[in-house]
């Protein structure tokens, strides 16, 4: 058990729910939130635990190397959520993920290794091993699957992973990583596709849906991600990479159904728009091994009832997504949807 716990990126989506998770599994320990405070981090996700004295917030950005280091020297242990996110931002500009995602992540390993930190968790992606073909439903990704980024965000994390996976085996870090399908639930930032889906069709919007709607993605709810970063961080092996899925594959077409069903809407609301560039065709994750090994199994990802629930958690607080939708995300949103026209033939 670790008692002293770093998190980076906890403002964040799964950095947000993670702490919550935390402290209510661990309520002996201590935890210290550093956030950068991007467009993506809010303060306002874990406003209820700003007086918690099992709770301390640190804004700071991981590309500081001297902060880092005061920070890791009464730390036990690291968690790593902090990053850029968003494959659509890296395709717009690709220069916030090589500072955050690459260089960010060799400061922490830097601090870690000069303070002798006991631990060091990766958070990671299951993008790092690139696209499935959608006539192969057999394969899926595990941990020995190659590494074959596709989207500048992706091939950010695949290098973090390497410098973390470096780092272990040159200066003996106890690191893990752990790669994980998308995630859904509350405080999702809604420039993802469910939460910006949902957000638009409670404002009576259409949603813009990429090419031919039949992308893949493999949905994980986020409170059973963070039981598994959890068993990792106390259980893990060092040097280890744990894939984690619920084994839960929707075409985003089915997807967009099931949310315009929930709230009683038809086809009509579907915007198809152009296709985003390099665009990967299917994710599906093989989590055999940290279920084998660790004992952990998704139990709260189930569809439709998981899926209900998080747009229930949307209609339920307008105020947290309309501050942000009306702010400076609006520049961004227009910026990328402007330059999508209809795709042809819708
Ligand atoms: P998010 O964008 O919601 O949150 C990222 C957080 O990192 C924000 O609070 C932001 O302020 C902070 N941050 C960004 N740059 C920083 C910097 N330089 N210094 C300090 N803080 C900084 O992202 P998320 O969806 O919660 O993802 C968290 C992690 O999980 C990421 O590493 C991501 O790659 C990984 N991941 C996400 C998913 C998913 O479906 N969302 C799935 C698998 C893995
Ligand atoms: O697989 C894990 C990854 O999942 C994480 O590493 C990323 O941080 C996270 O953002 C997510 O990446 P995706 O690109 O899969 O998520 P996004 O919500 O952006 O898109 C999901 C699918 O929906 C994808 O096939 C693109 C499609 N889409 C997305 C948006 C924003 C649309 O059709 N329309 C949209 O407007």
């Amino acid at each position: 058990m670790f008692s002293r716990v770093l998190i980076t990126g906890g403002s964040g989506f799964i950095g947000s729910n993670f702490i919550r998770h935390f402290l209510a599994a661990r309520p002996d320990a201590h935890l210290t939130n550093v956030d950068a405070l991007t467009y993506s981090g809010n303060r306002e996700n874990l406003r209820d635990l700003e007086h918690d004295p099992r709770y301390t917030f640190i804004h700071a950005d991981i590309c500081d190397a001297e902060r880092m280091r005061d920070l890791f020297s009464t730390a036990d242990a690291l968690i790593h959520f902090a990053a850029e996110s968003h494959v659509d931002r890296s395709i717009l500009d690709t220069r916030p993920f090589i500072r955050t995602n690459v260089l960010g992540t060799q400061t922490l390993l830097d601090a870690a290794v000069a303070c002798k930190l006991k631990r060091f968790v990766q958070i990671s992606t299951d993008e790092v091993y690139g696209s499935l073909p959608l006539d192969r439903p057999e394969l899926r990704f595990n941990e020995d699957s190659a590494i074959k980024p596709n989207s500048p965000y992706a091939a950010s994390k695949a290098a973090s992973d390497m410098l973390v996976r470096a780092a272990h085996h040159t200066f003996g870090l106890n690191t893990s990583i752990t790669r994980c399908s998308n995630n859904f639930g509350p405080y999702q930032f809604p420039e993802k596709v469910i939460p910006l889906f949902v957000t638009n069709l409670i404002e009576n919007k259409k949603v813009p849906l990429y090419g031919d709607g039949l992308n893949v993605r493999d949905w994980i709810h986020v409170e059973d991600h963070c039981e598994a970063i959890l068993a990792v961080l106390e259980r893990g092996r060092s040097g280890e990479v744990y894939n984690i899925g619920a084994d839960n594959e929707q075409s985003n077409l089915d997807l967009t159904r099931s949310i315009l069903h929930i709230l009683g809407k038809g086809d009509e609301f579907i915007r198809h728009v152009e296709d985003r560039l390099g665009h990967d065709r299917r994710y599906a994750i093989d989590s055999t091994k940290i279920r084998r090994e660790l004992g952990w199994s998704a139990s709260r990802s189930a569809w439709p009832d998981a899926l209900i629930s998080t747009v229930d958690w949307y209609i339920k607080n307008p105020d947290w997504w309309q501050r942000i939708k009306s702010g400076t995300y609006r520049e961004f949103h227009d910026k990328l949807y402007a330059s999508r026209p209809s795709a042809v033939g819708h």
